[in-house]
């Protein structure tokens, strides 16, 4: 095998420092920990065993995942159910050799069960403490809102996380997007900018490009999720490029939601070759079947990535993450060592 091929093996991909930019910690429940937590909580669940649980994970479109994502999520109930979740997550995620990951938590989905906001994030925030201390992980939390449920709800949720915006880097806009465009938002997004949050959302997944400008000009995000949809407005390709917006893609959960028929159709190779700052992400792991290392995996191989265009993707999320510039700078340098020395054979 030539040095090329070697440098872009799964060990290779494997070993590779990452970080992961669009994650909802809901998405990562496995099934296995699904029924752990059922039991424990007395909740019944549809399923009778987890092989039946990811049989059911076929899905037709957004909505049809949206449907068992949030049904999934109802056995969260405790401090310690969040805690598990997101700590399952850390050590997927550390075994990958994530670096940083910023992850996304949708508390309307729990609240509206009478899940209070604090056992939500303190679940999720004491995993995460246990996670930059043990596992060497820095991480981030971004509060989604449901774009299925109205402004005012947004709104009302926003004030009430009020006393946790210490633990929330940034806002953003997920859930069913056709028919719930980023505009109806623009109050709550300005409300939260207005007190020191960034703000990134959910667009041109399943809706138009359209919904891509109004994130930029109405929300005034700082990185669009998926956005694949994108190339079929060259404008707003120009728009992306010429200001480098970063687009959180996720291949496997495109294919699986059928975005894109299949992973060689994909226009992950297209948009990096058009110059925009794309990054690689899992979305919902334990539904879409694999975590950060499958999604390079499956892109490189559908797509015949390169050594260089695996670089640039990682490269990318170091530079699209709200890390502080000098942890950025680390975190690169790291990469570059990485890059250089399994060229050179330094290491190993
Ligand atoms: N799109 C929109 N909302 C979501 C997703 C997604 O891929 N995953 C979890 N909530
Ligand atoms: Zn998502």
């Amino acid at each position: 095998m030539s040095l090329r091929e070697a440098a872009v093996s799964r060990t290779f991909i494997q070993g590779m420092p990452k970080a992961e930019l669009h994650i909802h910690i809901e998405g990562s429940l496995e099934p296995e920990l699904m029924f752990e937590i059922a039991g424990r909580n007395g909740v019944s669940l549809r399923y009778a065993s987890v092989e039946e649980a990811r049989r059911a994970y076929d899905f037709s479109d957004l909505q049809s995942f949206l449907d068992l994502y949030y049904e999934g999520m109802q056995v969260l109930l405790n401090e310690r159910d969040f805690y598990d979740l997101t700590w399952a997550y850390l050590q997927r995620a550390s075994a990958q050799n994530v670096r940083h990951a910023e992850i996304f938590f949708d508390p309307q989905a729990h609240t509206d069960r009478g899940v209070p906001f604090e056992t939500v994030i303190t679940g999720i925030r004491r995993a995460l403490e246990d996670g930059e201390q043990q596992l060497g992980i820095s991480s981030e939390l971004i509060m989604c809102f449901l774009r299925h449920l109205s402004a005012e709800a947004a709104m009302e949720t926003l004030h009430s996380s009020l006393p946790f915006w210490k633990w929330i880097v940034a806002v953003g806009l997920d859930s069913s997007e056709v028919g719930h465009p980023p505009e109806d938002f623009k109050a709550v997004f300005d409300e939260a900018r207005k007190h020191g949050l960034l703000t990134v959302a959910h667009a041109g997944e399943e809706g138009p490009p359209e919904y891509i400008w109004q994130a930029l000009d109405d929300l005034k995000v700082a990185r669009i999720d998926h956005g694949v949809r994108c190339v079929e407005d060259p404008k707003l390709v120009e728009r992306l490029r010429e200001e480098q917006i970063p687009l959180t893609v996720c291949p496997l959960s495109n294919v699986k939601l059928r975005v894109f028929d299949s992973i060689q159709d994909h226009d992950l190779k297209r948009m990096l070759d058009l110059g925009l700052c794309v990054t690689v992400n899992s979305d919902d792991p334990a539904y879409f079947g694999g975590y950060i290392d499958e999604n390079f995996e499956a892109a490189r191989e559908g797509l015949g990535l390169s050594r260089d265009d695996i670089y640039r993707l990682v490269k990318n999320s170091f530079q699209a993450s709200f890390l502080s510039a000098a942890k950025k700078q680390r975190l690169l340098r790291e990469l570059d060592d990485y890059f250089a020395s399994r060229l050179t054979g330094r290491l190993r």
